[in-house]
């Protein structure tokens, strides 16, 4: 069964108009009985309040999705920073935020609001001047923050305040035994029950009770603590979600994404699992799962802060298609040396281990597994070796031979993706050397890999990853030319051309960008279809791959991609006038081909649309529509034929007023299995 919560805030703010600004694809009033909603993009059920006709909307708990933390301690106004931050990761969709901070030595928690900017006009009437504080922006499952004050819980007199991310598995049981010891609670908030049980540890040692409640959490979850009793310190604490940590000058931060930090300081510390941090205005203190001191390599992530901003667009998504070009060339800068890729100065993957190697897997999930599979093509062309691709949830469970000749590269623009993480301690338990390719240095994958490749792309703030699909397919090139010269199966000429086209590329892309108004023209006209249908053969096979995905994922249509040559296998029934059907057809060894499927389709008055090269007249022939794009070698076509689908996607996406950078039910990491 079902189980349905009803926030507080949700109910209390909910109007007969659905004007509020924090409903954004309201259905026209009145809404039915067991209608379907969508509050802040996430699914909600209408229903009857006491008899009443009034509505409440309650959300479903196995939809609840988790959000972020900010923390703060140093000379700085607390509230500012704090508000600052959580503005930060208003692009990770949430439903209520609060903060706690000190104000005039006691901590004032100001919550029950639905926008950073309601909290703003709260916090400016209570105006707490403190220098420490913890700010939390979730989607409610079991609650948000957590105050346990001295009367819930009489054998002690100290409190702590808690912003938890994530969720405790074993609750119930944690809470059951609570309650027998005599503890009592006030909500039916998880984050409640790690409050209770800290107390229960603490005898006046933080750091020890600490320890002792990370041993009894099952689950996942970051935290970030404050005890009223002691205002000079923050706490935080790891266990499945990430946390970092930022170190300035006379200040100290803790929050679950880096953009948060950024402004205040570029200095991180990404936490691991089981580790626990005091954070003071004097430095950061890190402690292992048992309470021994820890050192850690702290990350200067050199991002412009600009760049987590619209500057401009009507949305992310658009802003880093359109930053393609740009992210490209920072992706090769300083990995070209002498004509070649070296990436001698970043990896400790050398030429002995290159050398030895018998295969190479490439793990991913959603794009970054499209991006992996484009990459396939290009490695089983230049090295001699054994490719495997697959899903990382999929890789997982499966009876894999590695050794210590396999190289196993996990792909993940975020590097938090739950599936490719654990699929990565698998491969490093039976014996692969690791390489994460991601464009988050801190992350956990970053962090538990033996070596990292950075895609360097800045941050992407959309869900739809774009400019991070063709960033990792940049680095994996480069990465397969880098072992294929190391192994002799790449002549110096040939890595030469190879280079001269990967610098012309980022011009390639922006001029396929410059042709933007044809693709916005094209999705008008397609933006009512209720299905489509994408194909291509060989390199653009995965191209299409990603096309659907990034259709379905911010415009809701149904879309499915095949290799080319499997249409007659049994794709073809579908086609018919009312399902449009887009073919990747770049001019490539295998076009020919490509454009004997354009007239099957066509034949069976399918609208096509094909993305083709430049000067090919054939297209323009046989297709209903074509997308050029600048001719490139074949095996680079996936860099320029991905651009007209992303923006295809994108108008599509608009033209049907969808929620463009925060899709329904999907997050920007997927950090649960
Ligand atoms: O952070 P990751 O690259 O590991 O994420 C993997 C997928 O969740 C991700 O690519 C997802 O498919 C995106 N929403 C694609 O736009």
């Amino acid at each position: 069964m079902k189980e349905w919560l009803a926030p507080g805030l949700v109910t209390s703010q909910l109007t007969r108009s659905g004007e509020d600004r924090s409903y954004r694809r309201m259905p026209p009033w009145p809404w039915k009985m067991g209608q379907e909603v969508f509050l802040q993009n996430r699914r909600a059920i209408c229903g009857t309040k006491g008899g009443q006709s009034s509505c409440v909307c309650c959300v479903r708990r196995d939809e609840a999705v988790v959000c972020g933390i900010v923390g703060y301690i140093g000379y700085r106004n607390a509230c500012s920073v704090l508000l600052d931050g959580l503005k930060r990761l208003e692009y990770r969709v949430y439903d209520s935020v609060g903060i706690a901070v000190n104000n005039s030595k006691k901590i004032e928690i100001i919550k029950e609001a639905s926008m950073v900017s309601d909290l703003e006009r709260i916090v400016k009437e209570i105006a707490p001047s403190g220098t420490q504080g913890i700010g939390n922006a979730r989607w409610a499952n079991h609650g948000g923050f957590s105050v346990v004050k001295a009367h819930s819980c009489p054998s002690r007199d100290k409190h702590f305040i808690l912003a938890h991310n994530g969720i405790i598995e074993n609750c119930s049981e944690l809470k059951e035994t609570l309650l027998a010891e005599g503890f009592n609670f006030t909500s039916e908030r998880d984050t409640e029950v790690i409050a209770q049980l800290l107390m229960k540890f603490y005898d006046g040692d933080v750091l020890k009770a600490l320890t002792s409640l990370q041993g009894q959490l099952k689950g996942s979850y970051a935290l970030a603590i404050v005890d009223e009793e002691d205002m000079d310190h923050i706490y935080c604490m790891r266990g499945g979600f990430p946390m970092v940590l930022g170190m300035g000058e006379g200040e100290s931060l803790c929050a679950t994404d880096t953009l948060a930090i950024l402004p205040y300081t570029k200095n991180v510390i990404s936490m691991d699992d089981g580790d626990i941090a005091e954070l003071s205005s004097q430095g950061i203190k890190l402690y292992d799962a048992k309470g021994s001191p820890l050192q850690k390599k702290n990350f200067f992530i050199d991002w412009d802060l600009s760049s987590a901003e619209k500057r401009g667009y009507p949305h992310f998504m658009l802003k880093e298609i359109h930053e393609q070009g740009g992210a490209f060339r920072s992706t090769l800068e300083g990995r070209l040396i002498n004509g070649g890729v070296d990436f001698s100065g970043e990896l400790a993957l050398n030429e002995e281990v290159i050398k030895r190697l018998r295969a190479i897997h490439l793990v991913a999930c959603g794009t970054s597994y499209y991006a992996s599979l484009i990459a396939e093509r290009a490695f089983e062309r230049w090295c001699d070796l054994d490719i495997k691709v697959d899903v990382a949830s999929e890789y997982r469970y499966r009876n894999i031979r590695l050794s210590p000749n396999t190289l196993a590269v996990f792909v993940s623009q975020s590097g938090e993706t739950a599936d490719t993480l654990a699929a990565q301690r698998r491969a490093r338990e039976l014996g692969a050397y690791s390489l994460a390719v991601t464009n988050a240095q801190e992350s956990t994958l970053a962090s538990c890999c033996d070596d990292v490749l950075l895609l360097k792309a800045g941050p992407e703030i959309g869900v739809a990853a774009t400019k991070t699909f063709t960033g990792q397919i940049a680095v994996l090139y480069l990465l397969a030319i880098y072992i294929a010269k190391m192994r002799g199966t790449l002549t110096p000429r040939m890595e030469k051309e190879l280079i001269d086209e990967l610098i012309r590329l980022p011009y390639k892309i922006e001029a396929t960008l410059e042709r933007e108004h044809v693709v916005e023209e094209l999705a008008s006209n397609f933006s009512g279809s209720q299905s489509f249908l994408f194909f291509g053969r060989g390199i653009s096979y995965p191209v299409a791959l990603e096309g659907a995905l990034k259709l379905k994922e911010v415009s809701y249509i149904h879309a499915e991609a095949f290799a080319a040559g499997e249409m007659k296998h049994g794709p073809i029934a579908l086609i018919d006038s009312n399902v449009p059907v887009l073919i990747v057809a770049p001019k490539d060894s295998l076009h020919e081909k490509t454009l004997s499927s354009i007239k099957e389709a066509k034949a069976r008055r399918a609208p096509v649309i094909a993305v083709g090269f430049d000067g090919d007249e054939q297209l323009a022939n046989d297709a209903s529509h074509v997308l050029y794009v600048p001719p490139t070698r074949e095996e680079f076509s996936p860099f320029v034929t991905v651009v007209p689908l992303q923006l295809l996607a994108y108008y599509m996406a608009k033209k049907r007023g969808c929620e463009i950078d925060s899709p329904r039910h999907l997050t920007k990491s997927v950090t649960e299995e």
